[in-house]
């Protein structure tokens, strides 16, 4: 049974598919993700958990555009975010998303202010506006009284802060954050978490959270786990076979994704905007005569 793609994107925020990553390091290859698939509901709250190499952070960079799957899709609002240009993925990162990473989000010369401005001040908006909204933010998150310090005069906890006020600066409708109590306390970890619970509930920013902390983890509406490139619990037999095309063209397919797609000793290929579809011969003929 196929799935309707364009039913699902219209319900979530976010629909991610089948999505693969290889990296290329010389002749070796690293496959970082082997296939996943999941949702998100607009103003949900996900967090993303794993070991170290499991492929997350991999994959909240392809949410975010600042990377190309090998093969798969990420869907926002129902348009493919990977098919798009460098400059719409440039306006996808500067418009709809916020990132967030475990540290080094400041500019370290310039003061909390300046810094949540200065996304802001990117996009073309007027001075007195994007102060009003950087003051409007890092007063939601408790730093009123720190507007004036540079990042080396404020605490960990303070710098994530105003960073997750920069990540918020052009109203994106995704929060993408990546390990962003990694360095931080137990106590500051969890301040830290209810300001981007907080976040989440009065602005409806959906917020997409990588971590390997347990502790963080349950702070989500909903976890998803990540294993060596795949979300636990999810069969995936098709997708996380790599196979090799010959000189001629040739393609091995595995006999069991053989025998789960039904293919015989023809198949009816077509190409389509998420890939070459190869699917047994009987199947595409029956479709014709109902259409
Ligand atoms: N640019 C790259 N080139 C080659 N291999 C890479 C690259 N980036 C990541 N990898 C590899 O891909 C796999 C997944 O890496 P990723 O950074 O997504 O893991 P992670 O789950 O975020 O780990 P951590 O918790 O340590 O941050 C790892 O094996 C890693 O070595
Ligand atoms: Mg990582």
């Amino acid at each position: 049974m196929t799935e309707n793609i364009e039913e699902i994107a219209e319900k979530y925020k976010v629909v991610v598919r089948d999505l693969m990553k290889v990296y290329k390091r010389g002749r070796k290859e690293v496959i970082a993700l082997r296939g996943i698939d999941f949702e998100v509901s607009e103003g949900e709250f996900i967090t993303i958990v794993g070991p170290s190499g499991s492929g997350k952070s991999t994959l909240l960079k392809l949410l975010g555009a600042l990377d190309k799957p090998t093969a798969g899709s990420v869907l926002f609002d129902g348009h493919s975010v990977t098919l798009l240009d460098d400059y719409r993925a440039m306006m996808y990162r500067r418009r709809k998303v916020g990132f967030v990473w475990q540290s080094g989000n400041l500019v370290p010369g310039l003061t909390a202010l300046k810094n949540v401005m200065l996304p802001m001040n990117l996009a073309g908006a007027p001075k007195d506006k994007s102060q009003e909204r950087a003051e409007m933010l890092l007063t939601t998150m408790g730093l009123s009284k720190r507007m004036e310090h540079k990042p080396n005069q404020l605490s960990g906890g303070e710098n994530q802060r105003v960073a997750i006020c920069v990540a918020l600066a052009n109203q994106p409708e995704l929060l993408l954050a990546d390990e962003i109590t990694g360095e931080l306390d137990t106590e500051t970890t969890d301040m830290v978490m209810k300001s981007v619970r907080m976040i989440n509930e009065q602005f409806g920013t959906t917020v997409v959270n990588v971590t390997h902390n347990d502790r963080v983890a349950a702070t989500a509406d909903r976890v998803l786990r990540i294993r060596d490139g795949l979300i636990e619990g999810q069969k995936h037999t098709i997708y996380g076979e790599m196979t090799e095309v010959d000189a001629k063209g040739r393609v091995v397919i595995p006999e069991s994704v053989r025998k789960l797609a039904n293919i015989g000793k023809r198949v009816v290929l077509e190409i389509t905007d998420r890939g070459l579809l190869m699917r047994p011969l009987e199947t595409h003929l029956e479709e014709d005569e109902q259409s």
